[in-house]
């Protein structure tokens, strides 16, 4: 009798583990995402050495020092980390290839390398002639960065654990293959497993790794959703492959806010960075267009600026097209409804295509209303005055409802040299008169078109 290899059955999305195969996973819902394995043993990896130390503590007397930073002296990359790389922490950057995640990494291992930090750079994906000409490109190579390239996991935990580096960059986690697990790297038991050796190490040794991982068509890091729980922080890099902006955003940080972004343009010598995203995004304005307005989201702590455009045409199909590029096209559909419905404007007999220029993607509600203004603007063919910017989130009732750091946004306003802001009525409980700029508050999606589309007095 022939002998069976064991396998199991993993679920790609989330981990879930089954003896047999499923059509759709009962722990996360999804269909067809398993995928078979086979079993490992279940001594694996580096998860029998023991890291934190077994004795309980007493909460009173645990220190409550933060962990020990280091800024990696590139001001939009620290923000997203909370300030700085925190010593012995491990993260995730995911990203579409091509986008920048090595470029980014070995720009920060460089800066940091100049300052005396040891680094080693660890990839499987590259040769060291590779990375040599990119670093090349990057400008001058400091002194103590070491590069390292192999897949092996246990090799790499030794000269991780003999070289003691201060940052480690791990670039990709799926070509890392650990010898104790048998399926294929890339795999979900592999890319877990490797995980957990890196997370052991960094713990451990107060080593900081940043993992580089693939994302899916879906936008996920491939592999089981296991990995962004076991990480300290997930930062994803994004951008549109053919505008040369990107974002760095991230969606968990254990050491600090997850809704703060950095943003970055991708130069010819690599990644530079944007201190003032709202000047870039509102670059290459149309002059005297309809459909064409300002409008302020936050983002974390930081106001952005951003141009709404939208394009509203009289359909010759039965059923009107709609397209939202860069914010979520059910809420488009819906403030769509309520200009209809509130307005009297008749939407349903027209296409319409609403864009956020610049590809940034935004789906703040404090974007409601300018969408409500570009649309309204471009179906009645009136321009909205360059100067002017908005602000609020819109009910179905077409009410316009209060969002949060109203100040900052009309001070961010005011700094680009806007001259009138819509903003509100229920904010004004809170908004200070600031000089040097006109706060027009309104209550209802009617009242903002009006205040929109009068011209301003000349002063
Ligand atoms: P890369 O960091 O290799 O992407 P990832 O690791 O996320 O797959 O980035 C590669 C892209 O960036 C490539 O299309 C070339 C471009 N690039 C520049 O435009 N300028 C540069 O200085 C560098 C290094 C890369
Ligand atoms: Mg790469």
């Amino acid at each position: 009798m022939a002998v069976k290899k064991k396998t199991v059955f993993f679920c790609q999305n989330c981990g879930f583990e089954s003896a047999k195969w499923m059509g759709q996973c009962p722990a996360c819902h999804e269909w067809n995402s398993f995928v078979e394995e086979p079993k490992e043993k279940s001594a694996a990896g580096g998860s029998k050495r023991r890291v934190l130390s077994s004795k309980p503590v007493l909460l009173r007397d645990v220190s409550a020092e933060e962990n020990e930073r280091t800024a990696i002296g590139m001001p939009e990359f620290d923000r997203v980390l909370g300030g700085g790389i925190v010593k012995g922490s491990l993260v995730l950057i995911g990203g579409d290839p091509g986008i920048g995640k090595s470029t980014i990494l070995l720009q920060a291992a460089k800066l940091l390398a100049q300052r005396g930090k040891k680094i080693l750079y660890i990839s499987g994906e590259e040769s060291l002639a590779q990375i040599r000409m990119r670093a090349e490109r990057l400008g001058e190579i400091p002194e103590g960065l070491f590069l390292y390239c192999e897949t092996n996991l246990g090799d790499i935990r030794e000269v991780i654990e003999t070289e003691k580096p201060d940052m480690c960059v791990v670039d990709s986690i799926q070509t890392m293959y650990n010898e104790e697990v048998a399926s294929a790297p890339g795999s979900v038991s592999q890319v877990r497993e490797s995980t957990n050796v890196l997370m052991m190490l960094a713990k451990g040794l107060g080593v900081s790794i940043f993992i580089v991982g693939h994302v899916t068509k879906e936008g996920a890091v491939a592999g089981p959703r296991v990995l962004e729980h076991m990480v300290d922080t997930v930062l994803y890099f994004e951008g549109d492959r053919y505008a040369s902006y990107r974002i760095l955003r991230a969606v968990k940080n254990r050491f600090g806010s997850t809704n703060e972004i950095g943003v970055f343009e991708m130069r010819g010598a690599g990644l530079v960075e944007v201190p003032n995203p709202s000047e870039y995004m509102l670059s290459g304005r149309p002059e005297h267009a309809s459909g064409s307005v300002a409008a302020c989201t936050v983002e974390g702590t930081r106001p952005i600026l951003v141009e709404i455009q939208a394009l509203v045409a009289r359909t010759s199909f039965g059923v009107p097209r709609r397209t939202a590029a860069g914010t979520d096209y059910n809420r488009v559909n819906l403030l769509l409804a309520v200009l209809e419905k509130r307005c009297g404007i008749d939407m349903s007999s027209c296409d319409a295509y609403i864009n956020i220029a610049g590809g940034i993607r935004l789906t703040e509600p404090a974007l409601d209303l300018g969408i409500i203004l570009a649309a309204a603007s471009s179906f009645r063919d009136i321009e909205i005055p360059e100067n002017v910017c908005a602000f609020g989130e819109v009910g179905l009732a077409g009410e316009v409802r209060a969002v949060g750091q109203a100040e900052n946004r009309v001070r961010e306003a005011r700094r680009l040299g806007f001259a009138k802001v819509i903003v509100p009525k229920a904010n004004m409980g809170s908004l200070r008169k600031i000089e040097g700029i006109e706060i027009a508050p309104v209550g209802s999606v009617r009242e903002a078109i009006s205040a929109a589309e009068k011209k301003l007095e000349k002063k």
